[in-house]
């Protein structure tokens, strides 16, 4: 991942203002790394199909990034979760103030675009790319989970209603990073098989988010834990043995379903999966 860590310090978003720290503020929590997850996801299933291909990948992977960092800025904004601190550093509207955090959080949105119109593809698959971010993203993926998460602080909901809300939140951007890999090399069959895998992987990485939420400190986290008691959480509503008896035989069932897949995006997809598959551990 470090090619990828090159090309996000090479294309961090340049404002040429006479704002004093908007600029800075935009870089804080990009250059603060991070796991880069859903990056390696989309940058694995394009390595196994065409590695000719991997340079203009990383523009993509670099927009779901950025859209991904600005949903954790606007998460940790007072209004939502209230939380000081982020990929180990203070959140931005702490070091500077609730203004500079919402837009931030809007430029890297609304960058996360730019960023996919000019990558290196054919018009064809890039207006495919935008859409299976935007679509993930947006209205009727992450915004929607994370209006549903904040509407029901404190209205504790079925656990069937939860698995909706974690798909919406943070499965579906999961699924459609795996999915914007398949685009990219042109293997539509491919991307359909990928994202309904990506659903159960992003339920998953979300269950040991609540999970780690009450098992790591924010040391540990580099975010605030112990922060979830209002929120449906699977967690809050099944407690955590019950949790973790979910998140393993989710992880057994992907494990199963990855052994599926084509010999090369298994190589590819296994240390990545197994590593993040067994992180509630
Ligand atoms: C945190 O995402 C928010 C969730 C969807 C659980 P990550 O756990 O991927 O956060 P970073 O990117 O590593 O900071
Ligand atoms: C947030 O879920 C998911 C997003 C869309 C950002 P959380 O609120 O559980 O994420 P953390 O724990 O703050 O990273
Ligand atoms: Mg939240
Ligand atoms: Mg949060
Ligand atoms: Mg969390």
């Amino acid at each position: 991942m470090q090619n990828f860590e090159n090309f996000l310090l090479r294309n961090l978003p340049v404002s040429k203002s006479i704002h004093p720290t908007y600029e800075e503020a935009l870089h804080k929590m990009l250059i603060a790394g991070g796991k880069r997850f859903r990056p390696a996801l989309l940058l694995g299933v394009v390595k196994s199909y065409n590695t000719l291909m991997l340079d203009g990948a990383m523009h993509a992977a670099y927009a779901i990034e950025l859209l991904h960092t600005y949903s954790l800025i606007h998460d940790d904004l007072p209004a939502m979760d209230d939380s000081p601190l982020r990929r180990g550093k203070v959140t931005l509207h702490v070091a500077y103030d609730e203004v500079t955090a919402i837009l931030v959080g809007d430029a890297l949105n609304t960058y996360s675009f730019e960023v996919l119109s000019d990558a290196p593809f054919s018009d064809y698959t890039r207006v495919q790319l935008i859409r299976e971010l935007s679509s993930n993203g947006g209205l009727n993926g992450m915004v929607l989970g994370q209006a549903i998460d904040c509407y029901f602080e404190n209205k504790p909901l079925s656990i069937e209603d939860v698995k909706i809300l974690h798909t919406n939140k943070t499965a579906k951007l999961i699924a459609a990073s795996l999915k914007m890999g398949a685009i990219i090399v042109g293997k539509e069959e491919l991307g359909e098989k990928l994202y309904n895998f990506g659903i159960k992987l992003g339920l998953l990485f979300q269950i040991q988010d609540d999970i780690l939420d009450v098992t790591q400190s924010s040391e540990e986290a580099g975010k605030l834990t112990n922060n979830d008691e209002d929120k449906n959480s699977f967690v809050t509503l099944l407690g955590l043995d019950e949790t973790m008896k979910e998140a393993n035989a989710l992880a057994d069932e992907l494990t199963t379903e990855l052994s599926n897949f084509d010999e090369n995006l298994k190589n590819e997809l296994s240390p990545l999966l197994t590593k993040y598959i067994n992180r509630h551990k």
